[in-house]
Parts: structure tokens; sequence; C-alpha cells
């Protein structure tokens, strides 16, 4: 079995509903707590065994190859005076000369259609592909996990979580087959049907293990949902073995700006640099919480 080795990153959408913060820099590098949603991605893809990145940018999307090249008149101001903390963030960040290519979209025609655009780049072999707007926190990388299954299983592998039966619209939703409670079959898949069109409360997770077949697919260029290319519609069509894994980490949509919220405070949270400020913080606006740290799902 083919090693999963590249990533695709689409990161071309124009970012409206974040819009006016999003007018100038990309969507994706908005940050959680101190890190842009992207790093978040690409350290999960890096941790997973990934090592080469591809991203599929568009317009106004130079602020994301900025953040993953070096920046030497930083690292030496940083040198000069004397902050190795910060020099040593950068540095465990940094990626490979080489293991990152860019490729633009063009038009703005969809999901299905951004992964399309990285067929050259991807090649004949089994890729990733990541939402940076999908955070995954968890105490494994989630890409691991389904790497786990796609090692066991081969074919292809997307992360799923079960949803509200009134949310079914959001989400590419999984027709299953069988079922263990975290390895489901996926016979077929709907890109955001109706709660009553839906075949499960299933969503597919912007996570995915696939096989290059999906470019033939992709390739005919076929609207779906939304009038967009969509690749859940590919993924329908493939022959492969198919399986959804529940992932152990908790999924926040960052997509929302509500759910973009949440994840900040989660995340911070989640750091103990940061935990008992950040109460603090919430109990001057009168929110008196408890933290759990999100766990196992
Ligand atoms: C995309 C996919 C959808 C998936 C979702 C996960 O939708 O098309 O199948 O469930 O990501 O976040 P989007 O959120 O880009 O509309």
């Amino acid at each position: 079995m083919k090693r999963i080795k590249k990533a695709v990153f689409p990161v071309g959408g124009l970012g409206t509903r974040f819009l006016p913060a999003t007018k100038a820099i990309p969507k994706e590098m908005l940050p959680v707590v101190d890190r842009p949603l992207i790093q978040y991605g690409v350290e999960e893809a890096r941790d997973s065994g990934i090592e080469e990145f591809i991203f599929v940018t568009g317009r106004n999307k130079t602020a994301i190859e900025d953040q993953f090249d070096t920046n030497f008149e930083l690292q030496h101001t940083l040198a000069s005076r004397g902050k190795t903390d910060a020099l040593a963030t950068l540095e465990q960040l940094r990626l490979e000369p080489g293991a990152v290519s860019y490729v633009r979209q063009m038009e703005p025609l969809g999901l299905g259609h951004a992964v399309w655009c990285a067929r050259n780049l991807v090649g004949d072999e089994p890729f990733a592909v990541l939402l940076a707007d999908d955070l995954i926190l968890g105490d494994r990388p989630a890409l691991a996990e389904m790497i786990d299954v796609y090692d066991q299983r081969g074919g292809n592998v997307i992360a799923v979580m079960d949803v509200a039966t009134e949310h079914t619209s959001r989400y590419g939703i999984v027709d299953p087959g069988s079922d263990d409670g975290r390895v489901v079959q996926v016979n077929n898949l709907v890109e955001k049907p109706a709660p009553g069109d839906a075949p499960s409360t299933i969503a597919v997770v912007g996570r995915y293990v696939l096989q290059s077949e999906v470019f033939a697919f992709l390739s005919e260029k076929r609207e779906g949902a939304g009038g967009e290319i969509q690749l859940t519609d590919a993924l329908a069509r493939l022959d492969s073995p198919f399986h959804g894994i529940r992932v152990s980490g908790t999924r926040f949509d960052c997509g929302t700006k509500a759910g973009f919220l949440e994840a900040n405070l989660a995340y911070a949270l989640a750091r103990d640099d940061m935990r008992s400020e950040v109460f603090e913080a919430l109990e001057r606006l009168g929110i008196s919480a408890t933290f759990v740290q999100p766990e196992a799902s």
C-alpha cells in the first residue's frame, strides 16, 4: 500500500463570512489564540507523516506563502534581542525547503474544483485533503488516526462526526453500511441534504485520505449543490473501499463566527499558560464556567 506523503490544502476561498476582517488578509490567516488557522492544519499534517504540502490558493493569498517561508529579517531581529523562545517557535514550525508548493485555483468553482487543481502536483498516488476551517483538538492528530485506518483497510478514508438532524444541510452526509461505532463503511454520500432527504446524521468533517482516481471524476466538472463542483459528489462515485472514522478529537467549525470564537476559547483553555487568565476574563464578563477538557467522542 502506498504511504500518504502529500496533503492538499484548499485555501482559495474568499472568506466572505468574515468580512471586513478578510478584506486584506486571507481567512486562513485569522489567528486561533496565536497561530493562524492554516498553521494548525499544516502541523496536523506534518505530525501525521505528511512530507509535501500543496496549497490551492487564489488572489490575495500571498500571506499564506509568507507564513511558510523563512523571514530572515524577523529571525535576525529576534536573535539580536535574545528572544530565544520566539525563535524556537519559528524554527519548530519550519517546513523543509521544497516541501511546499502552490497552485492557483483561478476560478471559484467549489471544493471539488479546488482539489482537482492540485492533480498534477499530487500525481498518481493517494493523498490527504485538509480543510483549514475545521480544527480538531485532541491528543492525537486526526489525520494520523485516519491514516491508521487507511493502512489497515486501504481505499479512501474520511473523518466523520454525528450531527443533529436539523444540521444535515450544512455537511456532506454519509449513507452508511456497517458501523462499529468508530469506523463506518461509506456506501454513498450526499452534499448538504435537507434533513428529510439525509441518509443519516453522520457528517463529513474536513479531512480526507483519497485515491487519485478521484481526479477523473472531478475532471468531469459536474455541478452539484449550490451550483458548485463538489468534492462529495466525486467521492460518491469512487469504487474503492471507503470508510469514515469518528476521530477522537473535538471538531470546531471555524467557518462560522461563533465556531471560530469557540475554537479560540477551547484552544486557549487547553493551554496551561493561558487557562487561568481566560477564566478570569470570562468571569469579568459575568460568565461562570467550568472547563472540561474536550475529549474523545
Ligand atoms: C465542506 C464539504 C462538506 C463537509 C464540510 C466540513 O463544506 O463540502 O461535505 O461536510 O466541508 O466542514 P463547506 O463547509 O466548505 O461548505
